[in-house]
């Protein structure tokens, strides 16, 4: 498989950058990004960075360091001051509110640390929900919400209300969500943050799964073990700027 690798070397030495981005495979281009919030904290000062469609990414770093900030305009969530955020081709950075939510919808699953379920519907409505949104039949919305949740082994929590699950379950369920519209990218804030370790060790197991059967991920997390042991590459950032990679230069 193309892993991202540029097909052509650079004649010239003028622009490198601008050359590599287009002849690259990135799912993700986050190029020179900032980010100031209105109160004049920056969150997010030049960052750059690229994702090879089918990688499994962890972006690290301590508590106020800009994770959560990436993460939200990786999603069209948020805007950035400066620079571009580019996935599966969309300048999502460009996008108006509206083309942004469809964006949100066609292309990204994600999941938060609290889960956000709905408490008054079933496991197999919630995971359904997405599609239901999008105008799928309700029947083939549960036929593919039921598909999820047994290859999630969660098959036999289809009709149970979140309030009856375990920690480590509900999360999964958060997962079988993210994944119901088929989403190119499969994003992650602090997806252990709210577990006990067996929990933890749960969907780290699941997320190297999805990995392993090709999906791209992008997590968030401040747990470094975590990402270690679950995913393929791991970004550093501190005081909003990228300080390191695991393994060196993956930074990219
Ligand atoms: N809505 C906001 N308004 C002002 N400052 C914010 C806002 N969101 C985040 N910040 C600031 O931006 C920095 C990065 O925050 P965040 O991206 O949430 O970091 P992390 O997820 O790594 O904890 C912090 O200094 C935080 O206080
Ligand atoms: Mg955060």
């Amino acid at each position: 498989m193309d892993q991202g690798e540029p097909v052509l070397r650079p004649m010239c030495r003028c622009r490198p950058d601008a050359y590599l981005h287009r002849v690259t495979s990135s799912l993700i281009d986050i190029a020179r990004v900032s980010r100031t919030y209105s109160d004049g904290s920056v969150a997010l000062d030049d960052v750059s960075l690229q994702v090879v469609r089918g990688e499994s990414v962890a972006i690290v770093g301590p508590s106020g360091s800009g994770k959560s900030t990436l993460l939200n305009l990786i999603a069209g969530l948020d805007r950035p001051t400066a620079g571009s955020v580019t996935v599966d081709g969309v300048v999502v950075s460009g996008l108006g509110e509206k083309a942004s939510a469809l964006y949100r919808r066609r292309t990204i699953g994600i999941v938060f640390q609290s889960f956000n379920l709905l408490d008054d519907l079933t496991v197999i409505d919630n995971v359904a929900l997405p599609a239901r949104l999008m105008g799928t039949s309700r029947r083939a919305a549960a036929r593919r919400a039921n598909e999820l949740l047994g290859s999630l082994g969660l098959a036999d929590r289809r009709d149970a209300y979140p309030g009856r699950l375990s920690g480590g379950e509900r999360q999964r369920v958060a997962v079988a969500r993210a994944l119901m519209n088929e989403p190119a990218l499969l994003l992650a804030d602090e997806p252990t943050g709210a577990l006990d370790s067996a929990a933890r060790a749960e969907v780290g197991r699941l997320l190297a799964d999805l990995h392993a059967a090709g999906h791209t991920l992008v997590i968030v997390t401040h747990d470094e073990e975590f990402a270690d042991r679950h995913t393929q590459r791991t970004i550093r950032l501190a005081d909003g700027r990228v300080v390191g990679a695991t393994p060196a230069g993956a930074s990219r």
